[in-house]
């Protein structure tokens, strides 16, 4: 199957949504879908990353990240190597340039996830090869990227579609799916407690992305107002990696934030069949199946994580495919 790859990704890092113009990131969720169906088919094309070597630095503990990277590159031919945090010097007994100048000697491209955004940024600036960021305390772009698919797979080319994000309005998640929206063509509420608001620098990102689509970008803190006409309502956990120590306050603020089935009657899509519900995943719901889950408050109802519409397991699939988007189309090798 001839897929197209967007040529001007070749040799390009993801940091933030921002690096993609909107063409690019439609070329990558369009890459992403034909690669679904392209290994959903069995007619894989000759392995595209053959003789590549791709490094997982990782800081924070991940399950879909980490196994979408490891699959993404092994399907494509590639070798991955797991970094986790105390395996290797990384900000302790040498710098993060020096470090990225070592990998990017030895790698073809590196994804990275951990705390502070500016390591991203370091690793991008000295490894000379494409760092992908698999999540900061800022940004977490590579999901988005598997959203945006999810939402594209229920809606098609559908326009004036409507998110509601509900929650913590100032996470990594949260901050890059304004711009994923913004880009996408998505209106796009955020709906958090005053507490909880993004901060001013993103929504201004997010705004002027969304000049060019026409889109709107909202901060609202009435949940009923918020999610009124939306097709697509999103959450996540209420204390991100990292902020544990907020714990208390989060458990505070964000009990009238928890997507439970009434709220979702008040988009007057479900009726319509109009209307998903995503989460980037870890998730706590009910855990009604469980014998022993450590489980925390949900922010989602089981009636409305384990439900027709609920498509967060295609979600954390489409993780694979979009990653694998991303390493294919930023290693390509130049045409000739
Ligand atoms: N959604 C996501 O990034 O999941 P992991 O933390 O399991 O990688
Ligand atoms: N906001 C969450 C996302 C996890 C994928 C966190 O940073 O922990």
């Amino acid at each position: 199957m001839a897929i197209n790859l967007p040529a001007s990704l070749i040799n390009r890092s993801l940091l933030t949504l921002e690096d993609l113009d909107n063409r690019e990131l439609e070329g990558l969720v369009d890459l992403a879908i034909e690669l679904k169906r392209e290994k959903a088919a069995g007619t894989r094309a000759p392995k595209r990353l053959a003789g590549r070597n791709l490094a997982a630095l990782f800081e924070k503990p991940s399950t879909r990240t980490r196994c979408a990277a490891v699959v993404a590159a092994a399907d494509e031919g590639a070798c991955l190597e797991y970094l986790g945090k105390n395996d290797i010097h990384l900000g302790k007994k040498e710098s993060v340039a020096d470090t990225a100048r070592v990998l990017g000697r030895m790698f073809d491209g590196i994804l990275f996830r951990g705390f502070a955004h500016r390591t991203a940024e370091l690793l991008a600036e000295f490894a000379a090869v494409p760092v992908w960021n698999g999540l900061t305390d800022d940004a977490h772009p590579t999901q988005i990227l598997a959203d945006l698919m999810t939402v594209r797979e229920n809606f098609g080319q559908d326009k004036g579609l409507k998110m509601a994000y509900l929650g913590d309005g100032r996470n990594n998640v949260c901050n890059s799916l304004m711009l994923g929206c913004a880009k996408f063509g998505l209106n796009f509420v955020n709906c958090c407690p005053p507490e909880l608001a993004p901060e001013a620098r993103w929504i201004e990102r997010a705004r002027r992305a969304a000049q060019e689509t026409g889109v709107s970008i909202e901060v609202e803190s009435d949940p009923q107002t918020a999610v009124r006409g939306a097709n697509v309502v999103y959450t996540d956990v209420w204390v991100s990696m990292g902020e544990e120590a907020h714990f208390e306050q989060r458990l505070a603020l964000l009990q009238p934030y928890r997507v439970d089935l009434p709220l979702l009657e008040a988009t007057g899509q479900l009726k319509r069949d109009r209307l998903v519900f995503l989460h980037c995943l870890p998730a706590f719901h009910n855990h009604q199946t469980e014998i022993t889950a450590e489980i925390g408050p949900p922010e989602v109802t089981d009636d409305v994580f384990e439900a027709p519409f609920s498509k967060v397991f295609d979600q954390a699939e489409n993780r694979m495919h979009t990653i694998k988007a991303l390493m294919v189309a930023t290693l390509q090798k130049p045409p000739d």
